[in-house]
């Protein structure tokens, strides 16, 4: 059983709902609310406090794209702790394609980069027991009913990825839903290169769905948001058994954590062609993710761009 956990993104959407779950469970000791904004941490903690009647939760503070901001961060945690979701990220905030000081683009920053910080610290750190959930996306795998294809690259190499995670791949304009697919493939596959390398830990990558009720289409503009966040999210998208209620999404963090049949390395989702339901092994739709070599690929790109 997990006693403490430490989510990031834990202020509002799926995290929170995912901390609110997991404190209705009696053997939950503590969970660390990793968030990159005091005020909306604090204004998430009260109200988490209010509806479990559980005092159990510390907030840390702490911004995923920056890696400086992990690392402190992680200053705070004394303790080991049991499981670990990384669930922070999405589109990257207003200006996804832009570079940061690392190098990267702001929505792999977002997604990637300070995870594999924070996990890379806890494990040499020996603070991390049980499992490491990472928040993945059908998208990765592409949505056919979505219009988003399968990512197709052309080598897998680690240059191919390293262009990715720089932004050179996308050239003039990145297109955001094929970056954000390409994002979350390449972190599936580093969680099985880690699921490897660990095999003490348990790594499973968990996608929580079509999920309504987060903010995830906020930073989009123009058209797009206009689509997804009025129009087929709230009217489209349910109709097509493309998205669930938020608590639902959560629920496959929590039982991502605490089911012990899920196997360490693998990447659950929905079946096709939808993105809710029951969860299956995203490899059987899109054999490239039990590719070990793309998987070490991946994850070896990643680390060029960890200082
Ligand atoms: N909703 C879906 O349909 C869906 C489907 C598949 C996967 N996902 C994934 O699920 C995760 C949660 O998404 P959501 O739908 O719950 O969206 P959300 O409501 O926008 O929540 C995202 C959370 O991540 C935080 N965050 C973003 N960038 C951060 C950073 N650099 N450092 C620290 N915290 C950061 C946000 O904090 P602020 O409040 O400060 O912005 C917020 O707490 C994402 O990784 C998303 O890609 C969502």
């Amino acid at each position: 059983m997990n006693k403490s956990i430490l989510i990031t993104g834990a202020n509002g959407g799926l995290g929170k709902d995912a901390a609110r779950q997991l404190a209705l469970i009696n053997e939950t000791e503590k969970i660390y609310l990793a968030c990159r904004n005091s005020t909306k941490a604090e204004a998430a903690k009260k109200s988490l406090e209010e509806t479990t009647g559980r005092e159990i939760f510390e907030i840390v503070i702490m911004d995923v794209s920056n890696p400086d901001s992990v690392r402190s961060a992680l200053e705070q945690i004394k303790e080991p702790i049991d499981a670990l979701i990384m669930n922070a990220g999405g589109m990257g905030g207003k200006v996804p394609w832009e570079i940061t000081k690392d190098g990267v683009t702001q929505i792999f920053a977002a997604n990637i980069l300070g995870h594999v910080v924070l996990l890379d610290e806890l494990i040499k750190q020996d603070k991390l027991k049980n499992v490491a959930l990472y928040a993945g996306s059908e998208a990765a795998r592409g949505v056919k009913k979505m219009g988003m294809k399968q990512p197709d690259l052309k080598t897998s190499s680690v240059e191919e990825f390293s262009s990715i995670i720089d932004g050179s791949y996308f050239g003039e304009k990145m297109d955001i839903m094929e970056a954000y697919g390409l994002v979350k493939y390449m972190a599936a596959l580093w969680m099985s290169s880690e699921a490897r390398k660990h095999p003490n830990i348990r790594f499973i990558t968990m996608s929580p769905g079509g999920t309504s009720g987060t903010a995830v289409m906020d930073d989009m503009s123009g058209f797009q948001k206009i689509f997804f966040k009025y129009i087929a999210m709230p009217i489209i998208m349910p109709m097509m058994k493309m998205v669930h209620k938020l608590e639902v999404g959560a629920k496959r963090y929590v039982d991502g954590i605490n089911d012990p049949s899920l196997k360490s390395g693998v990447f659950y989702g929905s079946k096709e062609p939808i993105i809710t339901g029951p969860v299956i092994d995203q490899g059987s739709i899109f054999s490239d993710l039990n590719n070990t070599s793309f998987q070490d690929n991946v994850n070896e790109a990643i680390h060029r761009f960890v200082k």
